[in-house]
């Protein structure tokens, strides 16, 4: 077990942001993990629990107990004739896990190749891009309850999964802390090309796991900002969903408002195409700036503070609640 006193998370922010945490702890195991959850100073502080920090937003320093997992490993604990079954430590960082699977010929997570971040925040997030969710291949979830020191293995069907949303984030239910994610893989991959920016892929010869990884590898790094050079967060918000006649109204003054139909007749609408509407994309605030090829992502040209970021995210979700009347929600957490 690591634990620092004082801590900076510079490395541990995608945004890049110089705060400190006043403890951070880092645990290797399942055994540390309980000890930290039963100790009683653990429990009297505040804490919060990170991956890569690539969804984060600090708004100071932290006044509490930073965790971070350290739990590595990939195995395949079960086979059958259609599929593996990957069990993978929460600290795995997420696109390794990505590549092995590609490289082993197992489909089901191509799609979402090149996310920053590790494992077991993208179990909590139930990331999703090109028209896949982590969801959708995952079997089962390791879980500690913070409040009762309890370990549990939620099947899929019991995560309370839908876009950007699972129980593990859910302030309704007891915390939990994720230490191992069982992915199921196919043997016998079948692409999923269907997603807008993918469709120009469907047409090349010889399409593989691999092709398709590459090919998702370039559209990410040619439309969002690589958190190693510029700090950001991927997309700021989530894109809202909202009924169809509210819809209606929007077409009918935008022609060309871009949608996706959802199962249940409600319609997604892409945030950045409401932002970049709001006439934000591409302007810069201080060092806060709003992506000049992607107006849901903001991004830190240096100096910003999360303050100032959080200002910036506020001016945006006000102007396009008073344009669309929609209301723009974080998908990146806050902490403060
Ligand atoms: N659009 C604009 N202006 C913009 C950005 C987007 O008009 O500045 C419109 C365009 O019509 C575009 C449509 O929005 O066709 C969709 O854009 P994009 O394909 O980039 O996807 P997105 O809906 O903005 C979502 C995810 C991304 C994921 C992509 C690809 C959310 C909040 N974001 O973005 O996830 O990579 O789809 O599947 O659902 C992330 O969560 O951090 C993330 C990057």
């Amino acid at each position: 077990m690591r634990i620092e006193n004082n801590y900076s998370l510079e490395k541990y922010n995608t945004f890049h942001l110089p705060v400190k945490t006043r403890w951070f702890m880092e645990y290797g195991s399942e055994d540390d993990l309980q000890k930290i959850l039963r100790d009683e100073y653990f429990q009297e502080c505040v804490s919060v629990h990170i991956g890569k920090g690539s969804n984060l937003l600090f708004i100071n320093d932290f006044n509490g107990i930073v965790l971070h997992s350290a739990i590595k490993g990939m195995e395949v604990v079960r086979e059958d004739e259609g599929n593996v079954y990957l069990r993978v430590g929460a600290a795995e960082v997420w696109d390794d896990v990505v590549a092995h699977a590609v490289a082993k010929g197992w489909g089901g997570i191509e799609n979402l190749s090149w996310i920053p971040g590790e494992t077991g925040a993208a179990a909590v997030q139930n990331i999703g891009a090109y028209g896949m969710e982590i969801k959708d291949v995952i079997d089962s979830v390791e879980a500690w309850n913070q409040l009762t020191f309890e370990k549990h293995v939620f099947p899929v069907g019991d995560c309370g999964y839908a876009y950007r949303r699972s129980r593990f984030k859910d302030p309704g239910q007891d915390p939990h802390i994720v230490t191992y994610v069982t992915l199921r893989l196919s043997k016998h991959p079948v692409l999923k090309l269907e997603y807008g920016a993918l469709r120009e892929l469907s047409g090349q010869a010889g399409l593989s796991l691999r092709t398709v990884r590459n090919g998702i590898i370039d559209i990410r790094k040619d439309k969002l900002p690589d958190p190693d050079k510029l700090g950001n967060a991927g997309s700021f918000f989530m894109n809202p969903v909202i009924g169809k006649e509210h819809f209606d109204r929007i077409r009918s003054a935008y022609p060309d408002a871009p949608a996706y139909p959802m199962e249940d007749g409600r319609i997604k609408i892409p945030a950045g195409w409401l932002i970049e509407q709001c006439g934000f994309k591409g302007k810069r605030h201080g060092d806060v700036g709003v992506y000049e090829k992607q107006a849901l992502v903001l991004v830190n040209y240096g100096n910003a503070t999360g303050d100032e970021i959080a200002l910036v995210a506020e001016s945006i979700r006000m102007a396009v609640k008073e344009r669309f009347g929609i209301e723009l929600v974080p998908e990146v957490k806050y902490i403060a």
